[in-house]
């Protein structure tokens, strides 16, 4: 039997499915968010950590001013990454940096891969330095994602995983959505916060829905109501380590 890592680099090594995943209009729509968000840190001089990096899209952003080093389980998008930057192939579980070294940690859509989200993010604050901030955008639950993800699991059982693969482009089968109580957990104490959520709409890969950009279309009319933007599909996190 394949371990839940070896499923998620079988996963993430299919390029074209990754690379038409992160082409779809509410995915760019999404990234413009969190670029908009990273590039208000203005940061310098700061040694950055991105947690699950994939593909970065945000080493020109920080790579002239700090040291950037990006990390992910699966090889094949590690590498093709900046070269100007660190890349170390790495389980998000478990670390393999001193502690107390980052400025800042980048996790993009990266937790809810993991069995133990909890043991992620306490590395991700050991990693960290007083001062410093961990950057987190994930899957939220507490939204319409809670019936995309059940109604996929259904379709799995019923159909089987190639079959929903293929009509709903790159996903994990054991994938989740930000566990909320585990981050509470490893940052109750010595640790502020800020969450905010967004409305984002993914739709299956149709080509009629890409032409139309009807998911960035939806994202935008929801996501002006109060009680969608609440119940926003995508969850955002700035946690400050307090300064000692
Ligand atoms: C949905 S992609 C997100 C990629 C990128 N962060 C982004 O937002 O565009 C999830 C990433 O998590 C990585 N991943 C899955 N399990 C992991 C683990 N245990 N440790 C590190 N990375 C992992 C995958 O290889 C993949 O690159």
């Amino acid at each position: 039997m394949k371990t839940r890592i070896e499923e998620e680099v079988e996963v993430f090594d299919e390029t074209a499915a990754y690379d038409e995943l992160m082409s779809r209009p509410y995915t760019r729509y999404l990234k413009k968010k969190i670029d908009d968000c990273l590039s208000s840190l203005s940061i310098k001089n700061a040694v950055i950590f991105e947690l699950g990096c994939g593909v970065s899209e945000h080493t020109d952003l920080f790579k002239k001013d700090n040291y950037l080093v990006l990390s992910d389980i699966t090889y094949s998008l590690l590498k093709r990454n900046d070269p100007d930057c660190g890349r170390v192939v790495a389980d998000a579980q478990v670390l393999p940096f001193k502690s107390g070294m980052c400025d800042l940690v980048i996790c993009l859509g990266i937790l809810h891969h993991l069995p133990d989200q909890y043991a992620s993010l306490t590395e991700v604050g050991r990693v960290l330095k007083p001062g410093g901030r961990i950057f987190i955008q994930e899957p939220h639950r507490m939204s319409l994602n809670f019936f995309y993800h059940y109604g996929r699991r259904l379709f799995m059982k019923l159909f089987g995983v190639e079959k929903v693969k293929k009509m709903i482009g790159c996903f994990s089968p054991e994938e989740w959505q930000l566990d909320v109580k585990a981050l509470k957990r490893a940052f109750k104490h010595g640790y502020t916060f800020k969450r905010w959520t967004i409305l984002t709409f993914r739709l299956p890969p149709f080509r009629i829905f890409k032409k139309w950009k009807l998911d960035v279309s939806l994202s935008k009319f929801f996501d002006r109501l109060p009680v969608f933007k609440h119940f926003g599909t995508t969850i955002f996190y700035e946690v400050i380590k307090k300064e000692r």
